[in-house]
């Protein structure tokens, strides 16, 4: 199972990967956790760049693309490969959220370059964790370029995800996060991801 977690910020995705790790290990499941952009060594190069200079909006989206090229030929087809689960904190879908819905690059020329960058596999389940953004921007205590930029960049970010989300319902999962806690959210992932399995089967 290849499995991307997507949000906006302050959402949560970091603390259910975590949990969810957890449960999956207790039930014998071999997978890895990585995450966009980074989970390689050269991508991890990239991602400091990405969060800490300034840039174009169309240097930004190639150097999300060349960190997806980088870390999904060495860490996640790899993983995958070997029978592995991959859980992996952003991915295609946020580049489409941030720099085509939020930033304004068309959208085309975005879905091109996630299936190049990506070797056009797309993930079997997507996970959006959905929070009011006023409430995710206050819990963010080292805040990014991207968060630094407001409600209003983040409310475009969110519409984005919930669309992308609405044409593609098979993939995606939305999950409300407001009301729950953290055990909640993972109880959910997990039972989506059950349902999923016996689906598939
Ligand atoms: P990070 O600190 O990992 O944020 P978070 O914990 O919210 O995931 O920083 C990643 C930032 O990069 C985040 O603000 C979202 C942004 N991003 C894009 O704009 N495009 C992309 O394709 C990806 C993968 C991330």
């Amino acid at each position: 199972m290849f499995i991307t977690f997507e949000g906006t910020e302050g959402c949560g995705k970091s603390t259910l990967i975590r949990n969810l790790s957890t449960r999956l290990q207790t039930l014998g499941v071999a997978h890895i956790i990585t995450r966009e952009p980074g989970g390689s060594r050269t991508a991890e190069e990239i991602r400091k760049i990405i969060l800490n200079e300034e840039m174009d909006p169309l240097t930004e989206l190639f150097l999300y693309e060349a960190a997806r090229a980088e870390h999904f030929r060495n860490t996640v087809a790899p993983a995958l490969k070997q029978g592995k689960w991959v859980l992996c904190d952003r991915f295609t879908d946020s580049t489409l959220a941030y720099q085509g819905y939020a930033r304004g690059i068309p959208l085309p020329m975005i879905r091109t370059l996630n299936r190049i960058a990506s070797n056009r596999k797309s993930p079997d389940l997507t996970f959006f964790l959905d929070l009011p953004v006023e409430i995710g921007l206050a819990r963010a205590s080292d805040p990014n370029r991207f968060e630094r930029e407001g409600v209003v960049f983040q409310n475009k970010v969110r519409k984005g995800f919930l669309e992308i989300a609405r044409k593609e319902k098979k993939r995606f999962r939305v999950i409300r996060v407001s009301e729950l806690d953290p055990e909640q959210v993972c109880e959910k992932v997990i039972r989506a991801l059950k349902s999923h399995l016996r689906k598939s089967l």
